[in-house]
C-alpha cells in the first residue's frame, strides 16, 4: 500500500510517498480501508520535530483521523464491523495511508448522507471544540473568545458558542476575509491576533498560548476561564505562573483540556452528535494523498482557513439520498 511517512523531521520536504506492507489488526484494532485523512495541526508538530520528546522516529506514518471502509477485524471486534462506513482515530500516527489499523474502540458509524471529507473534517476539531466548552463551563448568554479561531477546532467552537446561545462571540484572526467567514459561522465580533480592542470575556477557549497568553488571561471577566487546548504559537512565558497567581482577586480560572481525557464512549457519541447535526465542515482543500506535503506546505504558510483533506483512490464522497 501507498503511505506518506516523515523520512526527515523539519520542513515538508521531509514527507515521502513510500510502498509498505498492508497492515493486520492485532486484537481490539480493525484494519480500514481509507477514503478521507484529515490534516492536523498536531501532525505538522510531529512532522517538524518539536514533538520529538515523544520519540517519533524516521519512517513515521502521520495521520490521526481517518474515515474508510473496515475491511477486517482484530481479535475480539465484533465482526459485524466488517464492510461498514466509518469515522475513526488512529491516535498519532498510521493514518497517511491506504490502509490503517486503529482501536475499534474509537469507531463511529459514517451516516450515509455524509462525505468522509466532511466526516475528518469535523469529527476531531469538533470533539475537541465541544468538550473544551464544556470543560470550561460555557453557559447561554456568556461571551466567548476563540483564540485562533481560523483552525478546525476554532471554526466549530464558534458554531457551538452561537447554537449554544453565548452572548457575544468574539475571535482572533491575521485577515479580514477570515473575519468576513467567521461572521457567517456565527462570530459577533473580530479581533486581531493580539486581541485588541474593547471586550472581556467569560470564556476564552485558546489554541494558541505562546508569549500572548498572559494578556488574554487578564480578558477575563470576574469568575472567568480560559482553557488552552493548543500551543500554535508555542509555550507561554516562563512567569505566566505569576499572572496566574495574581488572578485571585477576580476568581479567575485556567484549565488545560485534551481530547485523550475524554473517554471513548463519550468520544463516540460527540462525533456521531456532530456529523449527524448541522455543524458546518469547513474544508480548505481536499487534495490526493500523494500530495501531503504540499497540504503542509500550504500549513506552515498559514493560508488554511478549516481543514485540507487527503483523499485515497477509494474515495467516492457520500452515499445516501444526495449520493451517488
Ligand atoms: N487539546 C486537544 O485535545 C487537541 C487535539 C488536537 C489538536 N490540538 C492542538 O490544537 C492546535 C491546532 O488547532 P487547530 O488545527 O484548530 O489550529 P491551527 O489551524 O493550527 O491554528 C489556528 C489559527 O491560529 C492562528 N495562528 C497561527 N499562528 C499564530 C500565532 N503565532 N499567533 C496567533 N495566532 C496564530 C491562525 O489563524 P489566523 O492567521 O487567522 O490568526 C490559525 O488558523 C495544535 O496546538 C494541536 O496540538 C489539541
Amino acid at each position: 500500500m501507498k503511505a506518506v511517512a516523515v523520512q526527515a523531521f523539519g520542513g515538508p520536504e521531509g514527507l515521502a510517498v513510500v510502498d509498505l506492507p498492508d497492515p493486520s489488526p492485532a486484537g481490539g484494532q480493525v484494519l480500514i480501508t481509507t477514503e478521507a485523512i484529515g490534516v492536523g495541526g498536531v501532525d505538522v508538530l510531529i512532522r517538524s520535530g518539536a514533538l520529538a520528546a515523544y520519540g517519533f522516529e524516521a519512517g513515521h506514518v502521520l495521520g490521526g483521523e481517518i474515515a474508510g471502509t473496515v475491511t477486517a477485524v482484530g481479535d475480539g471486534v465484533d465482526p459485524a464491523w466488517t464492510g461498514q462506513r466509518v469515522w475513526a482515530f488512529a491516535g498519532t500516527g498510521g493514518g497517511y495511508a491506504e490502509q490503517a489499523v486503529v482501536p475499534a474502540a474509537t469507531l463511529v458509524a459514517l451516516p450515509p448522507d455524509v462525505s468522509p471529507v466532511d466526516a475528518v473534517t469535523l469529527g476531531s476539531s469538533g470533539t475537541v471544540a465541544r468538550f473544551a466548552l464544556r470543560h470550561a463551563r460555557f453557559a447561554p448568554g456568556e461571551s466567548v473568545l476563540v483564540r485562533g479561531a481560523a483552525g478546525g477546532i476554532g471554526i466549530v467552537a464558534v458554531q457551538l458558542a452561537a447554537r449554544g446561545g453565548a452572548g457575544v462571540i468574539a475571535v482572533t484572526t491575521s485577515s479580514a476575509e477570515r473575519g468576513d467567514r467567521l461572521r457567517e459561522l456565527g462570530a459577533t465580533h473580530v479581533v486581531g491576533r493580539d486581541g485588541g480592542g474593547a471586550g472581556d470575556y467569560d470564556v476564552i477557549l485558546d489554541v494558541v498560548a505562546g508569549p500572548d497568553l498572559p494578556a488574554f488571561f487578564g480578558r477575563l471577566n470576574p469568575n472567568g476561564r480560559l482553557v488552552a487546548v493548543g500551543a500554535v504559537a508555542g509555550d507561554p512565558p516562563a512567569d505566566f505562573g505569576t499572572a496566574l497567581f495574581a488572578a485571585f482577586r477576580k476568581s479567575l480560572s485556567f484549565a488545560t483540556f485534551s481530547a485523550d481525557t475524554v473517554p471513548a464512549a463519550d468520544r463516540r457519541a460527540a462525533v456521531a452528535e456532530l456529523l449527524a447535526g448541522d455543524v458546518r465542515a469547513v474544508v480548505h482543500e481536499v487534495l490526493p494523498l500523494e500530495q501531503a506535503a504540499a497540504a503542509h506546505r500550504k500549513l506552515d504558510a498559514g493560508e488554511v482557513f478549516g481543514r485540507i483533506v487527503l483523499t485515497t483512490p477509494e474515495f467516492s464522497g457520500a452515499r445516501g439520498t444526495a449520493g451517488a
